[in-house]
């Protein structure tokens, strides 16, 4: 076939645009299915509709749509019952064929998904659970976090308390990952500054029946406390220490889930005590107080850090579809974004370690009144060891 130079010419230019857009990412149409596995029930029930509404809110303030893609929301009620957790996650996979996974609080719940969205290939972003186990040997390159690891704000107390002259230290927490964990990072950093634990006290998940532990406590007559609780179950503990007498004689730490979410019902019960976080009141940066002002504006409630999860979990989701222009697919694209994004968050701006979870400052905030007031910065810049990740 001869070629006149007209059509020589009509033909190197298009086959020039062919070889121009094909490495690109071609904007996608349709709807972006997210679901959303949270406990809309149970002792985290509150934690769960404060990260969707979180979600909800970005995505509201980008008009409906990240990355050029309209947000539609599927949501399963998981519970906190991690013996459920896989039929559950599976619902949102194979029946729902979500693109996007958001989930969850607990985090014995979380590995399962993380297990089931390494498995599939499905995209997953945690927007709490702090299972250490996520970001470690269940790490990948489709599932990042915009919360903490558990090991985070544990760590960042053991040296404060180490630092405050305590020396003899019993825990006490729920046994499962998220207790354990947390203990783990306090124990790391407490003992290495020369503290003792003396006692590792424990009651199952989501058990409130503290009475004889507390005893117990009473008897060890430990220098300190260092406790993981959450959601309702914190509620009960904080108040049932007071009630036994010893907030006056055994000082409490915790990691500042304790009294996140949680100061109306504790009341006075709380007051004073010291807890370590990424996010607490009076920040006072710009965002945090745009987020502020809307969040109480679309929800007649102040945020709490999981609302800020919720948030930073869309704003997350943004970021990645925005670099492929609405194609959960490209996951190489859509990792890279993320791993050099600087998330302008409520909590102060953080980025992804290697293992994708947030590199951040660890607050220390003492509760004064109904707020988690931020005195201080316990642990600068803090990422997580990431233990047992390769990615
Ligand atoms: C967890 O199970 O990882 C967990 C639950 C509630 C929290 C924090 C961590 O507030």
């Amino acid at each position: 076939m001869t070629l006149n130079r007209k059509s020589f010419v009509v033909a190197a230019l298009a086959a020039a645009a062919l070889v121009a857009t094909a490495p690109q990412a071609f904007a996608q149409a349709g709807k972006i299915k997210v679901g959303l596995m949270l406990p809309y029930t149970g002792t985290f029930a509150a934690l769960g509709n404060a990260i969707e509404n979180g979600f909800r809110l970005y995505v509201t303030e980008q008009g409906g749509k990240l990355g050029g893609r309209e947000i539609e929301f599927v949501k399963v009620d998981d519970e906190s019952d991690p013996a459920k957790a896989t039929d559950n996650v599976n619902k949102l996979i194979k029946r729902d064929n979500v693109d996007v996974l958001v989930g969850t609080v607990h985090s014995g719940v979380a590995m399962a998904m993380a297990k089931a969205a390494k498995d599939s290939g499905t995209m997953l972003i945690v927007p709490n659970a702090g299972a250490d186990a996520v970001t470690g040997p269940f790490c990948a390159s489709h599932i990042f976090r915009s919360s903490f690891s558990n090991w985070q704000p544990g760590y960042a107390m053991g040296e404060v308390v180490a630092k405050k002259g305590h020396k003899k230290v019993v825990t006490i927490t729920w046994k499962y990952a998220a207790g354990d964990e947390s203990v783990g990072g306090f124990k790391e950093s407490f003992t290495k500054s020369g503290g003792q634990i003396v006692k590792e006290l424990s009651l199952p998940f989501p058990g409130v029946e503290f009475q004889a532990l507390l005893t117990e406590i009473a008897s060890l007559k430990p220098d300190a406390v260092y406790t993981f609780f959450a959601g309702g179950g914190a509620v009960k503990f904080v108040k049932d220490y007071a009630a036994a007498g010893l907030k006056k004689s055994i000082p409490l730490y915790g990691a500042g889930f304790l009294t996140d979410g949680t100061l109306e019902a504790q009341g006075a019960d709380a007051d004073g005590l010291l807890t370590s976080l990424h996010y607490g009141d009076s920040l006072e940066n710009a965002k945090d107080k745009s987020f502020r002002l809307a969040y109480a504006k679309a929800y007649k409630l102040q945020p709490d850090v999981y609302a800020v999860q919720g948030y930073d979990a869309a704003q997350m989701l943004g970021i990645g579809l925005a670099a492929t222009k609405g194609d959960v697919k490209n996951k190489a694209a859509f990792a890279a974004a993320l791993e050099k994004a600087r998330i302008d968050s409520p909590r102060g701006a953080f980025t992804l370690g290697k293992n994708h979870n947030p590199v951040q400052d660890i607050y220390l905030r003492q509760v004064v009144g109904k707020e988690n007031k931020v005195i201080g910065v316990a642990s600068k810049n803090l990422s997580d060891p990431g233990r047992g990740c390769k990615m």
